[in-house]
């Protein structure tokens, strides 16, 4: 009896270890980050690149202390990993990153991500993914706290051929290597559903987003199905693991964080898309809103919405009239009343600075809104008309442009380009 107990308990208690890993719940555990000492150079094999898809950074709560980390595999990896080192120190630290499959447009990959914690601030590192005994090449990182950056801003991406939005990324990472991390304004895509225009836009940011990470922002084509009908925007909403914000059920769809002295504020103005769905975003937002701005106590506040606050007027038509859109009623009175500093907005594929507006009127007092352009081959030639509230339009036709956003001591500074590197804009704000 003694003998089978000997050979029994041990079994029982493996076998209990391994359901354990399977609950629910495991996972969350496994995510809290941890550090240990290991020398492990050239101790691996290298992985393929369906083992190590679109390894990416994406933005954290607080950018001077942690940093997300995403990649995808088409095959289950256990024991998925992310290393990570001070540049040029030998010890490595290491967290555990989920496996978790998701399928969508009749596709599974496994996505693995996991949130660095306890970095220091201003700091250069280097990270990368595995699993067993497969490991990536090493990718750079670098916390925040210099007290200035720069960061590049994409609008709409959404394209039926990515080149030109894959030539503007490229284009504008090389003119700006000190950039931070990068925004793209909503409508990464044209259709959310269809995978192959996800792969299309990770293959277009490849040597930039495994670099610096992505603030992104959901855009009304981000929750359009194959058959051009409203859905939820799940592919989005899996594929960027953004800061939390108090709300499980609305998960990754409205976030902020801070970079430096700035708090950025991103909005899901899909009310009208989510309805069916997830009825009262508006107010639910608007409550996270005015919760989440009060709290902050940095020098700049910058608010970040996928469709614009004002309506334009078609130029040869006139069933469209001149205004401010039903977004910008519900949020430009609390921008006012929370002093945010800027509002930039897309949607409408046009670039336009607005200067600043207080009350629905041009006033030195209020934010600055700039609506951001297009950064995809998704055009609309002379389609809209000046607004009253316009201040600079960019040359028309338009082509497509990426902005720069650049904060240093109690300077904000925002410009505008062609690809070709051409500046269209600038302004400046201080205080
Ligand atoms: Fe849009």
């Amino acid at each position: 009896m003694k003998r089978v107990l000997r050979i029994l308990i041990p079994l029982v208690l493996i076998l209990c270890a391994g359901a354990y890993a399977f609950l629910p719940g495991a996972q969350s555990l496994s995510q809290q980050p941890f550090a240990f000492s290991k020398n492990v150079a050239g101790a691996y094999s290298s992985m393929s690149k369906n083992e190590a898809m679109y390894i990416r950074q994406i933005i954290a709560a607080d950018s001077t202390k942690s940093r997300t980390i995403m990649w995808q595999s088409e095959a289950v990896e256990n024991g998925a990993i992310v290393e990570y080192r001070v540049k040029g120190n030998e010890q490595i630290s290491s967290a555990p990153a989920t496996n978790e499959p998701f399928t969508d447009d009749k596709i599974t990959t496994y996505l693995h991500s996991v949130t660095l914690s306890n970095l220091t601030a201003n700091t250069k590192y280097e990270y990368r993914v595995g699993y067993g005994d497969k490991r990536s090449e090493w990718h750079d990182f670098a916390t925040a706290g210099r007290g200035k950056f720069k960061a590049l801003i994409f609008p709409d991406s959404q394209s039926n051929d990515y080149r030109g939005w894959a030539s503007l990324v490229q284009s504008a990472g090389k003119a700006n290597p000190e950039a931070s991390f990068f925004i793209n304004m909503g409508d990464l895509v044209d259709n959310g559903e269809d995978h192959t225009q996800w792969r299309a836009w990770f293959d277009s940011v490849q040597g930039m987003i495994d670099r610096i990470p992505v603030a992104p922002l959901l855009g009304n084509h981000e929750t359009y199905d194959l058959n051009w009908k409203v859905r939820m925007p799940t592919a989005y909403l899996n594929l960027f693991s953004l800061p939390a914000n108090g709300s499980q059920e609305r998960k990754n769809q409205y976030y902020s964080y801070d970079y430096d002295d700035v708090h950025f504020i991103v909005l899901n103005t899909q009310m009208g898309e989510m309805e069916q769905f997830q009825p009262c975003l508006l107010e639910t937002q608007i409550e996270w809103f005015k919760n989440d701005i009060s709290k902050t106590n940095k020098k700049w506040k910058v608010v970040l919405m996928h469709k614009d606050v004002l309506t334009y007027a078609f130029k040869n038509r006139t069933d469209r009239q001149a205004g401010i859109s039903d977004i910008g009623q519900a949020f430009m009175p609390l921008f006012d009343q929370y002093d945010v500093d800027v509002v930039l907005t897309a949607h409408l594929h046009t670039y336009r600075n607005r200067g600043h507006i207080k009350n629905f009127e041009r006033d030195a007092r209020g934010p600055l809104y700039i609506l951001t352009g297009v950064a995809g081959n998704v055009r609309y030639p002379e389609l809209w008309a000046d607004h009253s509230l316009d201040v600079k339009v960019a040359p028309q036709p338009e082509t497509d442009n990426y902005m720069t956003l650049e904060v240093s001591g109690n300077t904000l500074k925002l410009a505008a380009f062609l690809p070709d590197g051409k500046q269209i804009d600038s302004v400046e704000i201080k205080k």
